[in-house]
């Protein structure tokens, strides 16, 4: 009863902040994602008897078991398979964990796949979609490669690959500016962002729209349709960050700089957009044939520590046990 899987963490064009007062970590709003081939989670599982509780071990630490979170989507991949075995979770990142890239939704897409497969659940199954989701909010989206769309529907989360890998030459360019993990998480920044933005309702009233225009913009491949709406829907929710007691700044001052070197490449004519998650790294959308140029114009940037470009990514898959 192991297995091993892959996910690729994702970042959104639309995004989510904010969740549903109902249970089930639900999240308030839909959102769109892009699939990172570059950065890479893998993690094995094994069910074993002798275990009386569930151990984690991220990058090689152990992680404290108060942990809520890893437990309650333990619990519903036991409850959907019948078995009451406790399990050992290794998983690693290729990459800075907690520092906005998204390593929860990665860790929580092949987590719930490895899951899966030593539990012999069909890897199509639904409900593993509101199961990540109880990991992440975001996590679902990692399930599925290319550009994927989340909506709500009812208590429930549906999660549907747009454009495939293939279908759109899409790349990212991550510029990291810091590699120091965040100091306030996205579970517990959005929720004070609920209690105390004022602008929390307007970011709920106008997502909707947000979500259905750049849905169709991926469909028609629109890249500066699409630049433009997404740069805009990540600054109104940077806004809710800022306006949110006490405030949430995620950026540093090499964040800002970066904004403005992709505006300045845009205004040259180069086909890119920026997209910022909770965090202060810089993520660059262009085309794949423009991919290096973007890179070489990131890195000359003064901060940047170093960047991280590739294409469009697949959804989680189990690669062995
Ligand atoms: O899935 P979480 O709880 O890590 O929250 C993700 C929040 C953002 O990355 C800021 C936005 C998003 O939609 O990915």
């Amino acid at each position: 009863m192991r297995a091993a899987a892959v996910a690729h963490p994702n970042v959104a064009l639309i995004k989510y902040w904010g969740k549903r007062e109902a249970s089930g970590n639900l999240p308030a709003v839909g959102s769109l994602s892009m699939t990172l081939s570059a950065l890479v989670t893998e993690t094995a599982i094994e069910f074993d008897e002798s275990l009386d509780h569930d151990v984690l071990l991220l990058n090689g630490v152990e992680q404290p078991a108060e942990d809520g979170r890893l437990v309650a989507c333990m619990d519903a991949l036991r409850e959907l398979a019948g078995c009451d075995l406790h399990a050992t979770v290794e998983s690693e990142n290729d990459f800075p964990t907690g520092a906005g890239l998204a390593s929860s939704a990665s860790g929580y897409a092949a987590l719930v796949t490895a899951a899966a497969a030593a539990l012999g659940i069909d890897a199509r199954d639904p409900r593993l979609i509101d199961i990540a989701r109880i990991g992440s909010g975001s996590a679902p989206r990692s399930l599925f490669g290319g550009i994927v769309l989340l909506e709500n529907d009812g208590d429930g989360t549906v999660c549907e690959q747009i454009i495939t890998p293939e279908e759109w030459a899409l790349s990212v360019v991550v510029a990291i500016t810091t590699e120091a993990p965040k100091t306030v998480t996205s579970r517990d920044g959005m929720e004070q962002s609920r209690l105390t933005s004022p602008y929390y309702a307007a970011w709920l009233d106008t997502h909707a729209h947000d979500l259905c225009q750049a849905t169709g913009y991926v469909r028609d491949r629109d890249f500066f349709a699409l630049a433009e709406l997404a740069e805009h829907n990540c600054l109104k929710m940077h806004s809710v960050m800022m306006t949110t007691r006490p405030p949430l700044m995620y950026w540093s001052p090499s964040t800002l700089a970066v904004l403005r070197r992709i505006g300045e490449l845009r205004a040259d004519g180069l086909p890119v957009f920026f997209t910022i998650d909770a965090g202060p790294q810089v993520k660059a959308v262009c085309p794949t044939e423009v991919a290096d140029d973007v890179t070489a114009a990131l890195d000359a940037v003064p901060g940047v520590l170093r960047t991280i470009a590739g294409e469009l990514g697949y959804g989680a898959r189990v690669v062995g046990d």
